[in-house]
């Protein structure tokens, strides 16, 4: 076999394999505008603004309201967020050959093979070791700021509050690109149902990557999608499952690109992103790389949060979800379904009940992991 065909086969193949288990990350990385229209704290407090608020996010499918957490609160998420890290490094080493763990001021150990870093999915979120019950995650969640804009973009009094991870990314590690997808089952779920989000710690950047939107999609959904042979294959073995990934020949992307729609935000520290399910999303990596020498950094670093009215959520569904509290699991934006993770693969729920145990255990004396009964009564409201 010629060399140059065979190393296109084995390319094709790969390609080939690829697509068909549907994790292609084959997305082409466009270049995203970098712009926002971005709204304050005040305009969501605000009667009148707040229709503007809520104008904004219906057009284009997401909304920025910028500063919400203030430095201090940014601070102390991040001191808890260093907490679940080294705690999480900790419990990896004593259950590895490692003798040691990371340290959050020497950045040569977040690298360091004998340091490990807590496993990661996609280069950056971080869905293990009880993330979704961290204390880092309960402080965002249980911030009055927080649960006020949902309460306002709901219109009720009374939510509840998703059991999202966390994500963390180094500067020295490549996280995945333009893997355009959307969080909504276009054919189970036909109109809006709900809207996620995040709380910034870490301002991103031009070059740091970070998350990226393609305004309007939203409005294609679900017609687009349905009955599209490009997408039917996936869907039918989504089974209802609500993560459907963009086919990057699809021609809408090009036409995406063509009318400006992609937008990789800037975000600053404390602000909120919220986006509807079905807006086409991924996130980008950083642009720049870790030069010889040069001390790592933490480039992006977010906390997920999404909030549903509480009628929304089953009683039966509400007992699952304090159960899932005590069981340390991380979860899902979607807030009325308790989506266990691994539950498909024993061998991966079994790893993560180690992990956990691990993590109460480890983390004790920091409070690292809450259990319902380490929670403040805020916080049991809200499961
Ligand atoms: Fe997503």
């Amino acid at each position: 076999m010629e060399p140059l065909f065979f190393v296109v086969s084995i390319i094709a193949h790969r390609l080939l394999t690829r697509r068909a288990s549907w994790h292609s990350k084959l997305a082409a990385r466009y270049i995203p505008k970098v712009e926002q229209a971005r709204w304050a704290i005040a305009d969501v407090a605000s009667e009148q603004r707040f229709t503007r608020v809520l104008d904004h996010f219906r057009e284009c499918g997401y909304v920025v309201i910028s500063g919400v957490l203030d430095d201090e609160e940014v601070e102390s998420a991040m001191f808890k967020l260093w907490d679940y890290l080294e705690t999480a490094s900790r419990v990896t080493s004593s259950s590895s050959s490692s003798s040691s763990s990371l340290s959050r001021d020497s950045p040569s150990t977040w690298t360091r093979d004998s340091t490990p870093w807590p496993a990661t999915v996609e280069g950056g979120i971080l869905p293990y070791f009880s993330s979704g019950q961290s204390s880092a995650a309960w402080y965002i969640r249980s911030n009055e700021k927080i649960i006020n804009i949902f309460r306002r973009f709901w219109g009720v009094d009374r939510v509840l509050t998703s059991f999202d991870g966390i994500l963390v990314w180094r500067k020295s590690v490549k996280t995945e690109t333009g893997w355009f997808h959307i969080d909504q089952n276009p054919t189970r779920k036909h109109s809006f149902s709900t809207l996620q989000g995040l709380v910034n710690l870490v301002p991103s950047s031009k070059t740091s990557g970070g998350n990226v939107l393609i305004e309007t999609s939203h409005k294609d959904f679900p017609q687009h999608y349905e009955n599209n042979p490009l997408y039917s294959p996936r869907l039918a073995e989504l089974n209802g499952e609500d993560w459907l990934e963009i086919v990057s020949d699809d021609p809408i992307l090009k036409r995406y690109k063509k009318e400006r729609k992609i937008v990789q935000l800037e975000l600053g520290k404390g602000d909120v992103l919220l986006w509807d399910s079905r807006t086409v999303h991924c996130s980008n990596s950083s642009t720049s790389k870790l030069k010889e020498g040069e001390v790592d950094r933490i480039e992006r670093a977010a906390v997920l949060v999404s909030m549903i009215p509480e009628g929304r959520v089953s009683e039966e569904c509400r007992k699952e979800r304090r159960a899932a509290v005590d069981a340390g699991r991380t979860g899902s934006h979607w807030v009325d379904k308790v989506a266990v993770l691994g539950a498909e693969r024993e061998e991966e729920a079994a790893l993560e009940r180690e992990r956990h145990e691990g993590m109460k255990r480890e983390g004790e004396n920091l409070g690292v992991i809450l259990s319902f009964s380490e929670m403040t009564e805020q916080m049991r409201e809200l499961i």
